[in-house]
């Protein structure tokens, strides 16, 4: 397994103690026991956030050569575990240099993780706030995260989190991984000069 993190000791990953006992199946498990445990989308999440870390720190054995395939046309979103009960998915998220989602949003939570590269997210705010139609949208621009290998960061619906996530043309390729708290076969796409927004459909392993 090649570590992707400058590490200086063999137990060392990301400025924490590694945790390579830590596999996939034991996070989702987690996981999924913490979204039952945490209906209030903020805990769970709250609850999630850690797990994922601990995942990052791990040997990430569970990552195969699918799961970096890139595309040169847009960001590829590759499925790592997609829930049969409609509840959680994870995905890892190939971002080229210039690769960039709409504004968008989820309807549920999620946490991200970041495997390598650096991830930009840029967020809007929503300020009319009696309006529950996909027209009249008022935006504005928000606060930049920049994320890193390792950092985890987490959102929650209600109101919606709109962002738009990628990578600048001058850094290299980053991949994240993203858990949601449903499949993610479809989410809101909001066109700022028009203030609109509308559903969009996708497949599991589709962008
Ligand atoms: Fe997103």
């Amino acid at each position: 397994m090649v570590s992707h993190c400058a590490i200086s000791d063999q137990t060392r990953k990301c400025g924490e103690t590694a945790m390579t006992e830590y596999h996939l199946h034991r996070f989702l498990d987690d996981a999924r026991q913490a979204a039952r445990a945490n209906p209030e989308p903020a805990d769970c999440v709250a609850a999630v956030a850690p797990l994922m870390h601990r995942l990052l720190l791990g040997d990430r054995g569970f990552l195969e050569p699918g799961h970096f395939r890139d595309d040169p046309d847009h960001y590829a979103r590759n499925a790592v575990h997609i829930g049969d009960d409609g509840g959680l998915s994870l995905y890892a998220l190939v971002w080229n240099p210039g690769q960039w989602t709409p504004v968008h949003d989820h309807g549920t939570w999620g946490v991200v993780g970041m495997v390598r590269g650096v991830l930009e997210e840029r967020n809007f705010i929503r300020s009319d706030h009696q309006n529950e139609t996909d027209e009249g949208i008022v935006l504005h621009r928000g606060g930049v995260i920049l994320m890193t290998e390792c950092t985890v960061t987490t959102f929650v619906p209600n109101p919606d989190h709109i962002h738009r996530t990628g990578v600048a043309e001058d850094r290299e390729q980053a991949v994240s991984l993203h858990l949601y708290g449903r499949t993610m076969n479809s989410f809101h796409v909001y066109d700022l000069a028009a203030g609109s927004r509308e559903r969009i459909d996708v497949f599991h392993n589709e962008s």
